[in-house]
């Protein structure tokens, strides 16, 4: 977008706005990834590489996006990943999204780390959200989580498995993330800042508390990166193998998703301790850089699990022709995550309505231009080629 005065059209248009908007720390926390950034754009470019087959005169006056995850039915093969620290992108940001996400027909899922709780998630509506945990040290504090998110009619739990230990995300680091108290933390912090009046009214001063909410016990300040990264050190478990996926399915009584998977073995291992679905996610290229970007490796492993459990996809769509092609190619569902924070960013709820329903919009014309009507009947021959 050539002017920031032009109504925002593409992901990338909020994410400009975005960009103007928010103090640097935090939109290079959503923005970047780890180390060279190699798989950040891998997952992004692997979509650009696909095209598609065009066929015309088939009657598409009526098209319907559509589908059904877990029996229950969805506007679109597409929901709201989860993203730690919304709250600070958009004043109380994740019930912005949730009623957004509400609006659209998609689920929402409400990070562990998120700014608002699940008590206060739940408020925004009757319709069930999802929520994303990790394997905490403490498995009280697991199972305690687990019953408020049950208490709230959460149904889905997407379970994350790709965070062991944390990757190195330079941009963090060059921001000065370690160490903020200190007299150059600070300062920068100040420099951060300045030119950010908005956000500062809106969501430094307007949004508040500041804290995860659902980890208020654990983490009484929370706003800012190095809390996070902080709190993953302590808590987070990286003794964690599949024995404790198979507790977890025990003692869960909803929907179990597995997210972080990249690869068959493993994705067949979660079949074996009984994971409803899995995430095959990078965490959008967060973690460990140079693997695969997620629409590039889905082929093997839908081939590998076939309907074994529901196969879900993450880490790049920035489009709902990049929603097409995921589920073209096997994904019964996909979780689009920094497009709707830019969005939150850039205009709250409203923004995040719009880009979904132009998500929405963008699915229904790549299916007329491919001759298809209904969701069910896109299948890898809208597919021309890959390379
Ligand atoms: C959290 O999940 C992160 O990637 O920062």
């Amino acid at each position: 977008m050539s002017s920031l005065n032009l109504v925002p059209a593409s992901t990338e248009d909020y994410r400009r706005i975005a960009e103007r908007k928010l103090p640097q720390f935090l939109f290079d926390y959503l923005d970047g990834g780890s180390y060279a950034e190699t798989t950040l754009r891998a997952n992004v470019s692997a979509y650009q590489k696909i095209k598609l087959k065009q066929t015309v005169l088939k009657d598409v006056s009526a098209v319907k996006t559509g589908v059904e995850l877990f029996g229950t039915p969805y506007g679109m093969s597409a929901g709201l990943a989860p993203i730690g620290m919304g709250g600070m992108y958009g004043a109380r940001g994740e019930l912005q999204a949730k009623a957004a996400a509400d609006a659209l027909n998609i689920p929402f899922t409400l990070s562990t780390v998120g700014i608002c709780s699940l008590e206060e998630v739940a408020q925004v509506s009757d319709k069930p959200f999802w929520f994303q945990l990790y394997m905490l040290k403490d498995r009280g504090a697991v199972q305690q989580m687990l019953q408020r998110a049950q208490g709230v009619g959460v149904d889905t739990l997407v379970f994350t498995v790709d965070l062991a230990v944390l990757g190195a995300r330079y941009r963090d680091k060059r921001n000065g993330l370690s160490g903020g108290t200190s007299l150059a933390g600070r300062v920068r912090t100040a420099m951060n800042l300045a030119g950010k009046l908005s956000w500062i009214r809106s969501v430094g001063l307007g949004g508040k508390p500041h804290t995860f909410g659902n980890l208020a016990e654990y983490v009484p300040n929370a706003s800012r990166p190095d809390d996070f990264q902080a709190w993953i050190t302590q808590q987070v478990d990286a003794s964690v193998t599949w024995k404790d996926i198979e507790w977890l399915r025990g003692i869960w009584p909803g929907k179990l998703i597995v997210k972080g998977i990249l690869n068959s073995e493993d994705a067949l291992e979660a079949v074996q301790v009984g994971a409803d679905g899995i995430v095959i996610s990078n965490h959008g290229g967060r973690q460990l850089d140079c693997v695969d970007a997620t629409i590039d490796i889905l082929p093997e492993i839908k081939a590998a699990v076939g309907d074994a459990t529901a196969v879900l996809l993450d880490g790049g769509i920035r489009s709902g022709q990049d929603i097409f092609k995921a589920y073209a190619l096997g994904a019964d569902f996909t979780l689009v995550g920094r497009p709707w924070v830019y969005a939150l960013a850039a205009g709250g709820k409203q923004s995040i309505t719009e880009l979904l329903t132009t998500f929405k919009s963008e699915i229904e014309i790549s299916m007329a231009l491919t001759g298809i009507t209904q969701s069910h009947e896109i299948n890898p021959s809208v597919i021309r080629t890959r390379a």
